[in-house]
């Protein structure tokens, strides 16, 4: 993975066919995805489950360009060299996760995988400053993590510009995960985003059947999103 600041459309297969994960996958890379998002739930750090390591290794030979894994779990630290293991290029735990993320992110790195923080939108991203230079990438959540098709919390833009401002010129990612739209993207892109992940404004209306429109959603995201893209970078 080479480090640039063009945006990138991460969909989340939290909105897919669970029954049919490897063709979903295909289906939105070939409509224009740049990375995919995987969002991993234990039922304890969020109120909901999801999968975890063998489902992520059993989809991995469908993906072709980034394995994007959010964990929504806690503890994270015994389970990071499954992750990495099966594959994902990026994990992303949680700053909320435990007392010890500076520990998670030394052990992410060392595991292999570029380290992702994500900041709750209880949590002043200021938090993350000293974390900085441990971190490929921050996601700065719009929603109460948990499940996906929630509302945008705007008041999260303003946490976004912070967070761009503390990075400065360092090669670390500013993701974005949660109600994000074409009406809401170019909101987080002019803040400073670059990485976008959506979940239901990809694939709400399409299917494997019908993937012409997860191309269509993706378009009109991205067309959204690096409308106001420039004056943040
Ligand atoms: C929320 C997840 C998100 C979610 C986004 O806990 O981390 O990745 O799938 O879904 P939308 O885009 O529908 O808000
Ligand atoms: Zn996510």
């Amino acid at each position: 993975m080479t480090f640039d600041r063009s945006i990138k459309i991460a969909p989340s297969i939290l909105s897919a066919d669970f029954a049919d994960f490897g063709a979903e996958i295909q289906a939105i890379e070939a409509q224009g995805a740049d990375w995919v998002h995987v969002d991993v739930m234990d039922g304890h750090f969020v109120p909901n489950l999801t999968f975890g390591p063998p489902l992520c290794a059993a989809i991995r030979p469908h993906i072709k360009t980034v394995m994007d894994v959010h964990l929504m779990i806690s503890p994270v630290d015994p389970y990071i060299d499954a992750f990495v293991n099966a594959g994902a290029d990026i994990v992303t735990a949680h700053l909320e996760a435990g007392p010890h993320t500076h520990r998670t992110l030394q052990a992410i790195r060392g595991a292999g995988a570029k380290a992702g923080l994500a900041v709750n939108p209880g949590t002043p991203v200021d938090a993350a400053a000293p974390l900085l230079d441990l971190c490929d990438l921050v996601c700065v959540m719009t929603v109460n993590p948990g499940f996906g098709g929630q509302s945008f919390i705007e008041t999260q833009v303003d946490q976004i510009r912070r967070l761009r401002a503390l990075i400065g010129d360092r090669p670390i990612h500013i993701e974005v995960d949660g109600g994000v739209t074409p009406q809401t993207a170019p909101l987080v892109t002019a803040a400073g985003a670059d990485v976008l992940v959506a979940g239901s404004a990809v694939f709400k209306g399409g299917s494997v059947a019908n993937p012409t429109v997860y191309g269509e959603n993706i378009r009109a995201i991205r067309t959204a999103a690096e409308a106001t893209a420039f004056a943040a970078q």
